[in-house]
């Protein structure tokens, strides 16, 4: 667990830890694969990879999850990571693979798992790096706590209706979230601090808290409003 004096560098210290996974991968496969989260905190990070000297056309981008919207709609977690990193770093069209929120929810995880199929083959892809956030109730991904595909371990994406938010999303399911070569939390703000309390103290029930999924093989980033009661 990495505790940090303020959210902003927790940031820094987790896009730190990103990019030397994204350049290890490059030099070592010629290419490398990163899975992002949405939400508020990873901003401030993806405009501090953003402006790195980096190998970004060797360097492909997918998320965890997406909310069912279009993608200039302002809750598009695509739309956050297009104008805080994809543009400012002018990554390739190409190796940009989002989730198509403005499908029918059903299509819209279909297509995304056939995209990463075709990306990494069959079976369940393995990301160089994945970038997860962890929400007040302890979700991650779009995977919220009650929701049954926690237990899948088999499936690459799916639907999920957030009923706390009466909203559709999209997310990666665990299987691929586990395989991950790399993991990062980012996790930021008093609010987090019963959530990230629980994620490390209580018994592992992942349907009661979804960040318990590969929790300990994560490098978490906090800050100490977040780590306050760890
Ligand atoms: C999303 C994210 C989600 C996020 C958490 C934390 O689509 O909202 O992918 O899983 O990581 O909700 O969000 P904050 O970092 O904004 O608190």
């Amino acid at each position: 667990m990495n505790i940090f004096a303020s959210p902003a560098e927790a940031a820094a210290a987790c896009a730190t830890e990103i990019v030397a996974r994204l350049l290890e991968a490059v030099a070592r496969d010629g290419r490398a694969t990163l899975a992002i989260s949405g939400g508020n905190s990873p901003k401030s990070m993806f405009q501090r990879i953003a402006v790195l000297e980096m190998p970004w056309d060797k360097i492909h981008i997918f998320w965890v999850d997406e909310r069912a919207v279009p993608k200039e709609d302002p809750q598009s977690n695509y739309r956050m990571a297009r104008e805080s990193l994809i543009r400012p770093a002018g990554i390739p069209d190409e190796n940009v693979h989002r989730i198509h929120g403005e499908l029918e929810p059903a299509e819209a995880a279909r297509k995304y798992a056939e995209d990463l199929r075709a990306f990494f083959g069959d079976g369940i892809p393995k990301f160089d790096i994945v970038h997860r956030g962890m929400g007040a109730d302890a979700h991650t991904a779009s995977l919220f706590p009650g929701e049954p595909l926690i237990a899948d371990r088999s499936g690459i994406a799916a639907p999920v209706y957030v009923q706390k938010l009466k909203q559709w999303r999209i997310t990666l399911l665990p299987a691929p979230l586990l395989a991950a070569k790399h993991a990062v939390v980012l996790a930021a703000g008093a609010d987090k601090a019963e959530a990230l309390r629980a994620v490390f103290s209580e018994t592992f029930d992942p349907l009661r808290w979804p960040a318990q999924l590969g929790a300990k093989e994560a490098l978490w980033y906090v800050d100490s409003g977040a780590a306050a009661l760890i």
